[in-house]
């Protein structure tokens, strides 16, 4: 009888332990890689990043946006649509995994735009990490409302300006 006991305690300890090292390969959930946290740190990963004409001097005036003075740069994946004239063609879009971002020369902020499942994501983070728009808020009247102006390619509009 105490031996049965045994057994099924040990049987449920592995059932548990196998289950706990599924979960685990199955990792944390996915969704968090696109957090406003995960997306800031890529922001502030410079080797990730080519700046937009290769010139991470040139700071883009900016007046035709609401952020005022910009830099703008590409991480590798977006870097690889830029094939006409440094820009994405007419009727192109970019990959997923491109990840588009102004710094913003006044408070350090980084305006971005992650395309993942074949749209774009969002978002505003302060410099100190703070949110100013989350990666989670509807970025219809936010973002999106004006960057589908005339000109834009893939809702993007710097090619437009610079
Ligand atoms: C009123 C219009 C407007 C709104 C609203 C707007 N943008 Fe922009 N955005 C622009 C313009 C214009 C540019 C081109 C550069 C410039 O002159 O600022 C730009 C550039 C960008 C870029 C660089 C890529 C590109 O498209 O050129 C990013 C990233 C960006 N904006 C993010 C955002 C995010 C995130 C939001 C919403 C929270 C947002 N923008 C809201 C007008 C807007």
């Amino acid at each position: 009888m105490k031996k049965q006991v045994l057994v099924i305690i040990f049987s449920i300890t592995v059932v548990t332990c196998i289950f706990y090292s599924c979960t685990k390969d199955i990792g944390i959930n996915p969704l968090i890689a696109f957090s406003d946290k995960a997306l800031f740190d890529s922001c502030r990963n410079e080797a990730a990043f080519t700046y937009y004409k290769n010139s991470p001097a040139t700071v883009y005036s900016g007046s035709n946006g609401p952020h005022g003075p910009f830099k703008l740069k590409f991480n590798k994946v977006a870097l690889t649509a830029l094939i006409d004239n440094g820009k994405l063609p007419v009727g192109k879009a970019f990959p997923d995994g491109s990840m588009i971002v102004k710094e913003v020369q006044s408070s350090g902020q980084f305006a971005l735009m992650y395309k993942r499942a074949g749209s774009w994501l969002w978002a505003e983070i302060n410099a100190d990490g703070s949110v100013a728009y989350s990666v989670n808020k509807d970025a219809g009247a936010g973002c999106i409302s004006c960057h589908n102006q005339t000109g834009h390619r893939d809702l993007v509009v710097s090619f437009n300006f610079y």
